[in-house]
């Protein structure tokens, strides 16, 4: 089949590769002329693990073309792909400039019947604001040209995107249009192999599921984090206590680590702008505002222990911190809303200096933090000790996992270890002569 993939970003290249990969001919297209130029050269601007390689055998094999040019992707697909931006309008909800883009070009340049997919994650009712878009511009040229408008949103996980679409847990289409559900249902054949796998529902229902789906983790975090700090005050272990609900297959165990915090793209942002959706059809979202106000809570949680600590030495003001992971979770250089930021700024605020290091985030983390003179990121995770009072790690990185604990204790001025991911054994660390502190424990 032919497809036409808008915006390149993580849900993009990744569905645009993942669709080659299964013999069909995409076309990508970006607004971005530099990531196109690098793209064509093989580079890929994001860090994905599996993704380079995949997009350039596909690219060398003639199945994955990238332009500029939207016209020239629109020309035989059937398919559009919408997988622009939504970031956090100035509301609180989703600002969907960059969608109404995509569809008045779209309308603009089509000449014969489209399938247009929103894969970006939109409000409910983005699928009727961008048909009518479509069609306005269909109409100013005076042209009656069938098209559909579907809302098929994305399940990626970052750092395991390419496996999660190739084995998704199940693909949601929402559409009323039976032909084109059997389409899609084609499309995907290849990668949502059972039937029950493919779930077809009304266009607003798959947009609304994609807000329950990441509300609903959301909600998980913060209920584990919240009784990872009851448990902090009650004289329990959090470790045990996941295991001991986990066991339950009603709760299961996955999503209910505790730690710093929901960061990235997709968590903070679609919570809120449910909150905001709810909001503006009347309804006050009480338990969606709880979820928020604890996550914003615990991205800080750290830093606090840290102040803690060091309060009866003078303060942390002109101490410094060596600082292990940046990125939001491991295996991804992505930053947004990572609670690494968070502690970073409520730290340096009180005069502390922060040695960091991250295995791919760093470059992403040097921009961002360029104008705080009191951070600097390293290129070694050892070397951020030097001259440093205390480790704090906040990014679970396996390489972060069993590292020389002799050598950090040896390069810190004293053995103080505050773990925002619970990765370590207190009995090891007390063994190793640490003072360690943990998420509720
Ligand atoms: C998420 C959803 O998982 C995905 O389905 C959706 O399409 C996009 O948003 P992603 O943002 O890539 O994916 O990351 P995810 O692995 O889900 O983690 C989100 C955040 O929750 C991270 O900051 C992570 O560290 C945190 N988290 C996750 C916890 O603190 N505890 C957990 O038990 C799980």
């Amino acid at each position: 089949m032919n497809i036409c993939i808008v915006g390149t970003g993580y849900v993009g290249l990744v569905s645009a590769a993942c669709f080659a990969e299964m013999g069909n001919a995409v076309t990508c297209v970006d607004i971005n002329p530099d990531v196109i130029e690098r793209l064509k050269k093989g580079e890929v601007h994001i860090y994905e693990p599996g993704l380079e390689a995949m997009v350039r055998r596909n690219f060398q094999e003639g199945r994955l073309t990238f332009t500029t040019d939207l016209a020239e992707g629109l020309k035989d697909s059937l398919f559009v792909f919408c997988c622009v931006g939504t970031p956090e309008g100035e509301d609180g909800t989703a600002d969907l400039r960059y969608v109404h883009q995509v569809a008045r070009d779209v309308g603009r340049q089509m000449n014969d019947y489209k399938i247009i997919v929103d894969k970006s994650t939109v409000p409910v009712g983005t699928a009727d604001s961008v048909r009518a878009t479509v069609q306005e511009e269909l109409d100013k040229r005076g042209l009656n040209i069938e098209f559909d408008v579907v809302s098929n949103p994305e399940f990626l996980k970052e750092g395991d995107a390419v496996n999660d679409f190739l084995k998704p847990d199940r693909v949601v289409v929402g559409t009323d249009n039976v032909r084109t559900a059997e389409l899609l249902k084609s499309l995907y054949a290849p990668y949502a192999r059972s039937r029950e796998k493919m779930i077809i529902m009304g266009v607003r229902s798959a947009e609304m599921t994609k807000y329950a789906a990441n509300c609903m983790l959301a909600t998980k975090i913060s209920f584990i984090n919240e009784i990872a700090n009851i448990c902090e005050k009650v004289g329990a272990d959090v470790r045990d206590v996941r295991h001991g609900i986990g066991a339950d297959h009603r709760i299961g165990y996955q999503f209910i680590y505790p730690g710093v915090g929901y960061g990235g793209s997709c968590f903070p942002k679609d919570v809120k702008a449910l909150i905001g959706t709810a909001q503006g059809v009347g309804y006050e979202p009480q338990l969606l505002n709880a979820v928020d106000e604890v996550n914003d809570r615990q991205k800080t949680v750290i830093a606090r222990k840290i102040e803690t600590y060091f309060a009866e030495q003078g303060g942390v003001k002109g101490k410094t911190l060596a600082l292990w992971g940046l990125a939001f979770k491991a295996n991804t250089d992505d930053m947004r809303e990572a609670p690494s930021l968070e502690l970073i700024r409520h730290l340096t605020d009180l005069g502390m200096r922060v040695r960091a290091f991250d295995p791919v985030a760093g470059p992403n983390a040097r921009r961002i933090l360029q104008d705080n003179p009191l951070v600097e990121i390293c290129e070694d995770q050892y070397e951020t000790l030097n001259g440093a009072e205390a480790l704090a790690v906040v990014t679970e990185w396996n390489q972060f996992r069993n590292p020389e604990f002799a050598r950090i204790k040896a390069a810190l001025a004293a053995p103080i270890l505050f773990d925002g991911r619970n990765l370590y054994s207190p009995a090891l660390l007390a063994a190793e002569g640490f003072a360690y502190f943990c998420v509720g424990r």
